[in-house]
């Protein structure tokens, strides 16, 4: 097909609506980063895309670093230049607001997602992986290597980097179970490696700072039969495909109370079950999904957060916090 020429007018608008969409430091970023990132900048980028939740406003700028050393550069020049930033991994436990994200946001993809063995001794083996992958290609891996101690995370979404910060667990495991040790960076782009025993791990969390980030994990395997691993891969998939619903979530929405019911059984008691709120629904399938039915927004996302809080507070007495990380939001990153 023939190209259509542009006239002026036309080319001038195009150049304007392209420079309407990059912020007001753009200009000045592109100048500076010279001197730590000759790397992609992706201007204006919509969240909805990197999310599983498929919701969300557009994020100002995303960059992807590919390794430790680029990380630990772009901290250093992203602080000297005094722009926000933060960094999300797989975006499968993360709802960004409608109003999107300022500043720089951070992903690990594929090119940071590099699976070794750095130890073996008698049938156990070590393995590092770098933050960037995703948790199910991890999965995946061990069992096609016969490893086994990763089974209960099979079908859970996210990239390893999350997993290792969020303490992802399903079916009586979770991460802080087979972890050995941490590469973690802190806000300014150093690093150092923290063994399992410095590390505090508890109910979805590691313990450490919020400002920390987890850019690769040592996980302690067993060798065992592939057969063996692959069937209970898929036992715990087909478990959880029948529990859960499939439609867009974040996952669990709450953490579960330390003690007493669980957040999905209390949300069911209070007869929440299947409640809307725009294009947001609590799951008939299970109370603790707040699924996106097509047509969420964030904000009705918070909304329905809200309501489910204040009504199982009022009849229960107990205030559930969100296991989902709240992006872009007020008083939020
Ligand atoms: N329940 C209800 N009604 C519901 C849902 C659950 O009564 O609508 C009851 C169940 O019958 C059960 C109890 O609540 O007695 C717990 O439910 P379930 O077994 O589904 O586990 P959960 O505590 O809701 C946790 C994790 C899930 C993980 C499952 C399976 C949290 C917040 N969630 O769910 O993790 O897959 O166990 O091990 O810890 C996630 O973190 O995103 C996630 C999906």
């Amino acid at each position: 097909m023939a190209a259509v020429a542009m006239t002026t007018w036309q080319e001038n608008m195009a150049v304007e609506a392209a420079a309407e969409t990059r912020p007001a430091w753009a200009d000045y970023f592109n100048d500076e980063m010279i001197d730590f990132w000759l790397g992609e900048v992706l201007w204006n980028q919509d969240m909805a895309k990197f999310t599983s939740y498929g919701v969300g406003g557009c994020a100002e700028a995303i960059i992807w670093p590919a390794s430790v050393r680029e990380l630990s550069l772009l901290l250093k020049g992203i602080r000297r230049l005094n722009i926000p930033w933060r960094l999300v991994g797989g975006g499968s436990n993360i709802l960004v607001a409608d109003e999107g994200l300022k500043g720089i946001t951070l992903i690990f993809g594929k090119r940071f997602a590099t699976i070794e063995v750095v130890g073996e001794k008698d049938g156990l083996v070590d393995v590092r992986v770098e933050a960037g992958c995703s948790l199910a290609r991890l999965v995946n891996w061990c069992a096609e290597q016969g490893l086994s101690g990763l089974e209960f995370a099979a079908g859970i979404p996210g990239s390893v980097g999350g997993a290792l910060v969020m303490n992802a667990g399903a079916w009586g495991g979770d991460i802080s179970q087979v972890i050995r040790s941490i590469t973690v960076m802190d806000e300014y782009g150093e690093c150092c490696d923290k063994e399992a025993g410095q590390l505090h791990y508890g109910y979805r969390s590691w313990g450490e700072d919020a400002g920390l980030i987890a850019v690769a994990g040592v996980f302690g395997l067993q060798r065992g039969d592939k057969a063996a691993i692959k069937e209970k891969c898929r036992k715990v998939v087909a478990a959880r495909m029948k529990q859960q619903p499939q439609e867009a979530s974040c996952g669990s929405f709450f953490k579960n109370p330390p003690q007493g019911r669980s957040a999905g059984e209390l949300i069911e008691l209070a007869g929440l079950k299947g409640k809307r709120l725009g294009g947001a629904m609590v799951s008939e399938k299970h109370g603790n999904f707040l699924i996106n039915t097509g047509s969420a927004t964030a904000h009705d996302l918070v909304r329905l957060m809200h309501l489910v809080q204040s009504t199982v507070n009022e009849k229960f007495g107990v205030l559930l916090e969100p296991e989902v990380r709240l992006l872009g939001f007020a008083g939020g990153n």
